[in-house]
């Protein structure tokens, strides 16, 4: 590759979602390495928490340099936008001192989430729960966009600029209808007409209100190329987690897009031999939010709701409570093995709520130690732990690698021994919700 082309980072989670990735994102764009930042896939099921000192923003589908004036922004052609998220972010932003439509790039291929599509995932949610096998989504229209789109009928970003809009939009409205109308015919999902039309209208007030500002709505694979071609370096910022990845994780428990970084060139349109560093994000516990089994649940439960409590784990869109569990050390080395991520964020390492700390090393089959990770999650019968002591509260807002206490310190280099064979670093570890609130663990 000629030399003085850009390269393309990535930076993805490597749990179920929710390892407070927008705090690295920011970090790593603060370093002046990145001219842009893309979001490839998800929408907004996606919610990242933003602290700048006084400043607190969170975003769904704007991705997460908003804060940083000089910064690109890029909403690749594997997003499912939700425009009355996104007009709410802008406008969010704006009040806030922050006019980001400047720097707002969205392609035109990306996939338009449509007012019914909500109400669908609600319909399939009921559907699912008759046989008690609800997926707990966000309920953000996520899994029938994609499908519409895998179908071939969904609306594109670009096509809101094209004269037969309203024509195609009402087509596929009279689709979803019939839709619905079978959920309520076979399986008494109930609707309202009224509702629909309110959110309608929201959608179309928010087109509108989209194609009056300055966004670029443009061929974003032509655009990124260009800046690549430039020796401009890009940021990818994957939303969700390994964990949540529709081929690789707990199916049917997951997303419905592609979270590996894999999906980065499809999600974008760009070359493979662009991708430099991937950067992968845990927590240094774990969490989960919505259906399915969670091996390493903590199981005492005075004990995870003061994790919950300790780590604000209530979901950035939905408000949810998140079940919380001990590290994975079993799913985290699928989930670094499936996505190739050689530099390690650990945030949350300040929050420590037990003498004694557990940490799950493999996963149990009946007698049997897995080797693979299982088919489904169910199958696990029982995990296997080790315990090491605890830290109290003593790291919170260390910034620098020598006020660590020696317990926080033994259990990072415990990970980094238990990750040894698969060539990643522990970069950076995060000691409270400012961006300011980290330090280095590689000099
Ligand atoms: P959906 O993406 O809304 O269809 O939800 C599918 C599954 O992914 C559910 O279990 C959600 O709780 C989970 N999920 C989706 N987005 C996120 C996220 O950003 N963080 C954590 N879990 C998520």
């Amino acid at each position: 590759m000629n030399n003085n082309k850009g390269f393309i980072d990535a930076l993805v989670g490597l749990q179920w979602g929710d390892e407070g990735k927008g705090k690295n994102i920011d970090e790593l764009l603060s370093h002046g390495t990145y001219h842009g930042v893309a979001r490839f896939q998800g929408g907004a099921n996606a919610g990242h928490t933003l602290k700048h000192d006084d400043i607190s923003f969170i975003g769904h589908i704007i991705p997460s340099g908003c804060l940083q004036k000089d910064i690109e922004l890029y909403v690749g052609n594997g997003v499912v936008v939700d425009v009355v998220s996104l007009i709410k972010e802008i406008t969010e932003l704006k009040n806030i001192g922050f006019d980001v439509t400047p720097r707002l790039f969205i392609s035109n291929r990306a996939k338009l989430v449509s007012y019914m599509h909500p109400f669908l995932d609600q319909a399939e949610e009921h559907y699912r729960s008759k046989g008690n096998a609800k997926i707990g989504t966000t309920a953000k229209g996520i899994g029938p966009a994609y499908a519409d789109a895998k179908a071939r009928r969904i609306l594109l970003i670009g096509d809101i600029l094209s004269i037969d809009f309203m024509e195609k939009e009402q087509n596929l409205k009279e689709f979803h209808m019939n839709l619905l109308d079978m959920y309520k015919k076979n399986y008494g999902f109930e609707y309202s007409l009224e509702k629909i039309e309110e959110a309608r209208k929201r959608w179309l007030d928010s087109i509108n209100e989209l194609k009056k500002l300055e966004i670029k709505i443009c061929d974003l694979s032509y655009l990124i190329n260009q800046r690549l071609n430039a020796g401009k370096n890009i940021l990818a910022e994957g939303a969700q987690g390994i964990m949540l990845d529709v081929d690789f994780g707990d199916y049917p428990n997951v997303t419905s897009s592609n979270t590996l970084p894999a999906n980065i060139c499809l999600g974008l349109g760009v070359s493979h031999t662009y991708l430099r560093n991937i950067y992968g994000v845990i927590k240094a516990y774990t969490t989960k939010v919505g259906g399915g089994d969670f091996p390493a649940r903590i199981t005492d439960e005075n004990l995870e709701k003061l994790f919950q409590k300790a780590g604000n784990e209530f979901g950035a869109t939905t408000g949810r409570p998140r079940m919380c569990g001990w590290l994975d050390l079993f799913a985290l080395r699928y989930a670094i093995q499936l996505s190739g991520v050689n530099k390690i964020f650990i945030n949350k390492a300040d929050i420590c709520l037990s003498e004694r700390v557990k940490v799950v090393t493999e996963y149990k089959k009946g007698e049997e130690t897995l080797q693979e990770f299982p088919l489904y999650l169910n199958q696990v019968t029982s995990v296997i732990t080790e315990e090491i002591p605890g830290w109290g509260n003593a790291n919170f807002g260390v910034k620098e690698k020598k006020d660590v206490s020696k317990e926080l310190a033994s259990y990072l280099k415990y990970i980094e021994n238990k990750l040894e064979d698969l060539d990643v670093s522990i970069v950076s570890v995060g000691t409270g919700p400012n961006r300011e609130y980290s330090f280095n663990w590689k000099d």
